[in-house]
C-alpha cells in the first residue's frame, strides 16, 4: 500500500510517504519553501515525496491528514461562543483562519492531488502523535504518553500500544485531557509573557530556567490545580488563550507574576528583573516536569509495562524528558525525532496502514533521515563558480581533514546525506566546531547565530564514549539517541568542555551509533584521536530565521554569509581563503597537550 500523510496549517507543514509499511521518505515543508516555520498546505514537501517515492498521485492507496478538522472547527466555535461576548472581536479573525482552508481539507487535498475524496481520510491528533512515538520505535509493547498545547479537543492522551506476533497492532489511548487544560499552553503562555515566540520559543525557556530558581511555586499552585486522579486543571482567570488568540495571559497573570517582558529589552541576568524572568521560567519548568513524572509514574503503574513512547510537541522539553527517565520508573523512554505535528504527516500514515488498513506490522528503520540528500557536485559547481578552490577527497581523507580542521579550532559546515526530519540537527546538517573553550560559544553565538547568550550549545559524543564525559542514567543513550534528553556533564570534564556546558552543569547531548550515523561517528574518533576528547559542538546548520539548510546551494549561501570556515558536504570541502587563528584559545592549549599525551587516542 501507497500512503501520503499530511499534516498542516498549524505549525510545521510536513508529508510523509509510507510504501508497504515502511516510510520512504519526510520532509517538513519549510526545508524546501525556505521559510522558517512553514504552516501552508505543504505542496512542496508532497511533490517532493511523490517524486522521491517515485509514486504517482493516482498510485496513491490513501492520503492522510493528521487530525480532523471538523472537530478542531468545533472547539474554536464553542470556546468563542462561550467567551462571547468578551470573545467578540477575535471570533471573526479565528473563524476566518479557520474557514479559511484547514475545515476543507478533504476538498483542498483531492483537488491539490487529483485523487478521489474517498481515498482520503483523517486521523485524531493525537492518534497521530501516538503512532509517530510508537510506531517508530524499536519496542513491541509500550505505554504511549502525548501531550502538546492543544489538538482537536485533546491536549495530553494516555494509553499503550502493541505490536502483536500475528502482525496486528493495537493503539489504545484510555486517557484524555482535554483543552483548555494543556501542559502546552501552559508553556507556551509562560513563552510569550517572557517575550519569547509562541511555538518556536518554547526551548528558550528551558534555556533560561537554569539561571534561576523556583521560586514562584506558589503562585503556579494558584495557575495549575492538581485533580485527586493525578491529573490537573488550568485556572481560567488566569488565561486568555481559550478565548482569543491575540494575548494568551489575563490581566490576573500579571497581578501575580508582575509585568511581561518585551521581546524587544535584552534579558540582563545581573538586575533583579532579569532573576525574575529566570525565576518565572524555572517556576513553570519545575512544574510541567513534576506533572509529567507524575503522570507517568501513574501510566507506568497502570500499565506495568517497562517501555514509554512519549509524543507532542511537550516531548521536545528535554530537561523534563530526562526527569521522566529517571524519576517514573520505565526503564526505556523513546521520543522520537520529529515529536511535534511535523512528525505527525508520518504518524498519520502509519496509523492509518496499520490501524485502518490493518496491514502487517513491520518494523520502522531507527533514525531520523528521511529529507533529500545532499548533492556533492552541486557543492562543487557553486563554488567554482564563485571562484573558490573546491577539494574533493576520498571519504577517509575528508574525514580526516575535517577533524585537523576542527582541532585546529575552526567552524565547519557539515553536510551529510538526507536531511533530518524534525527540529534537530543531528549529524546531517550540522555546524561542528570543538566544544571546549567558552569562547567558541560566545563566536558561534556572535557570528552565526545572533542569539541570546543564555542559550547553550549541544554536544555529540559516540555512543561507546558517552558515559565518561556524560552522566546517563540506564536508558539515558536510547533517549539522547535524538538528542530528546539533557542530562549531567560529569563535573571534572566541565571545564574541558565548556561551549556546550550549560550553567547548571548539564548538556543535551546526542549520543551517537556508528550504525545510524557513520561518517560522523568517524569524525567524532578522528577528533578524538586529534584532542583525547572524540566530543563535539553540533549546532543546526541556519542562521537566526532561517530554516536549517537542506540542498547543498542553502549550505554554501550560509557558509558564504556566516562565520563558518569550512564547509563540507559528502566528502567534498570547501574552506574560506582567510581563516580563524588554529587553536581555539590559549588557555586550552596546556590541557589539550597534556590530555593527548596523557590518554592517547580515544
Ligand atoms: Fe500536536
Amino acid at each position: 500500500m501507497k500512503i501520503l500523510g499530511i499534516s498542516a496549517h498549524y505549525h510545521d507543514s510536513a508529508a510523509a510517504l509510507v510504501v508497504d509499511g515502511v516510510p520512504v521518505c519526510a520532509v517538513q515543508e519549510e526545508r524546501l519553501s525556505r521559510r522558517k516555520n512553514d504552516a501552508a498546505f505543504p505542496g512542496r514537501a508532497i511533490d517532493w515525496c511523490l517524486a522521491h517515492g517515485r509514486v504517482e498521485p493516482e498510485e496513491l492507496d490513501a492520503v492522510v491528514f493528521y487530525e480532523r478538522s471538523m472537530l478542531k472547527f468545533e472547539r474554536i466555535l464553542t470556546c468563542a461562543l462561550r467567551a462571547f461576548p468578551r470573545s467578540w472581536r477575535s471570533f471573526p479573525h479565528a473563524i476566518r483562519n479557520t474557514l479559511g482552508e484547514k475545515v476543507w481539507m478533504r476538498g483542498i487535498i483531492s483537488s491539490y492531488l487529483g485523487v478521489p475524496r474517498q481515498k482520503i481520510f483523517f486521523t485524531d491528533h493525537h492518534a497521530s502523535h501516538a503512532a509517530a512515538a510508537f510506531l517508530a520505535a524499536p519496542t513491541r509493547c509500550a505505554a504511549i504518553l502525548t501531550a502538546d498545547g492543544v489538538g482537536e479537543w485533546a491536549t495530553l492522551t494516555a494509553g499503550r500500544g502493541e505490536r502483536r506476533p500475528d502482525g496486528t497492532t493495537e493503539i489504545a489511548l484510555a486517557r484524555e485531557i482535554r483543552f483548555p487544560h494543556s501542559l502546552g499552553m501552559l508553556y507556551s503562555t509562560f513563552t510569550a509573557y517572557l517575550g519569547f515566540a509562541v511555538n518556536e520559543d518554547e526551548y528558550k525557556v528551558m534555556g533560561l530556567a537554569a539561571y534561576g530558581r523556583p521560586t514562584m511555586l506558589d503562585e503556579m499552585q494558584k495557575l495549575v490545580r492538581r485533580t485527586p486522579d493525578g491529573a490537573f486543571t488550568l485556572a481560567p482567570e488566569y488565561f486568555e488563550f481559550q478565548t482569543t488568540a491575540s494575548r494568551s495571559y489575563s490581566s490576573k497573570f500579571i497581578d501575580l507574576f508582575g509585568p511581561a517582558r518585551s521581546p524587544y529589552d535584552p534579558i540582563d541576568l545581573e538586575s533583579p528583573e532579569g532573576r525574575r524572568f529566570a525565576d518565572c521560567a524555572a517556576s513553570v519548568q519545575r512544574v510541567l516536569e513534576d506533572l509529567l513524572v507524575d503522570l507517568a509514574r501513574q501510566l507506568r503503574r497502570d500499565t506495568g509495562l517497562s517501555d514509554l513512547c512519549f509524543g507532542g510537541g511537550v516531548a521536545l522539553n528535554g530537561v523534563a524528558n530526562a526527569r521522566v527517565l529517571a524519576e517514573s520508573g520505565f526503564e526505556r523512554v523513546f521520543v522520537p525525532p520529529a515529536p511535534g505535528d511535523a512528525g505527525c504527516a508520518l504518524g498519520a500514515a502509519l496509523y492509518a496502514d496499520r490501524l485502518y488498513f490493518h496491514q502487517r506490522d513491520r518494523d520502522v528503520p531507527d533514525h531520523p533521515f528521511w529529507g533529500p540528500a545532499v548533492d556533492a557536485e552541486e557543492l562543487a559547481r557553486a563554488a567554482r563558480e564563485d571562484g573558490q578552490p573546491v577539494e574533493e577527497l576520498d571519504d577517509p581523507a575528508a574525514i580526516e581533514r575535517v577533524a585537523d580542521e576542527l582541532a585546529a579550532g575552526r567552524i565547519v559546515g557539515w553536510m551529510e546525506g538526507a536531511c533530518e526530519f524534525g527540529p534537530r540537527a543531528l549529524g546531517h546538517r550540522s555546524i561542528l566546531a570543538a566544544p571546549h573553550a567558552r569562547e567558541m560559544r560566545d563566536r558561534l553565538n556572535r557570528d552565526i547565530k545572533c542569539r541570546e547568550e543564555f542559550r547553550p550549545f549541544a554536544p555529540v559524543v559516540p555512543i561507546e564514549s558517552a558515559d565518561r564525559y556524560f552522566d546517563l542514567p540506564p536508558g539515558g543513550a536510547r533517549l539522547a539517541r535524538f538528542m530528546s534528553g539533557v542530562f549531567p556533564v560529569r563535573p571534572e570534564w566541565r571545564s574541558r568542555l565548556a561551549a556546550v556546558t550549560h550553567v547548571d552543569g548539564s548538556a543535551r547531548v546526542q549520543v551517537v551509533d556508528r550504525e545510524m550515523a557513520p561518517r560522523l561517528h568517524a569524525l567524532l574518533d578522528a577528533y578524538g584521536r586529534r584532542t583525547g576528547i572524540p566530543v563535539l559542538l553540533n549546532t543546526s546548520f541556519n542562521v537566526a530565521g532561517e530554516p536549517i539548510v537542506t540542498r547543498a546551494l542553502e549550505g554554501y549561501s550560509t557558509f558564504r554569509r556566516a562565520g563558518i570556515d569550512v564547509l563540507a558536504a559528502g566528502s567534498t570541502l570547501v574552506r574560506k581563503p582567510a581563516l580563524a587563528p588554529a587553536r581555539p584559545g590559549k588557555e586550552d592549549i596546556a590541557w589539550w597537550s597534556e590530555s593527548v599525551a596523557g590518554s592517547g587516542a580515544v
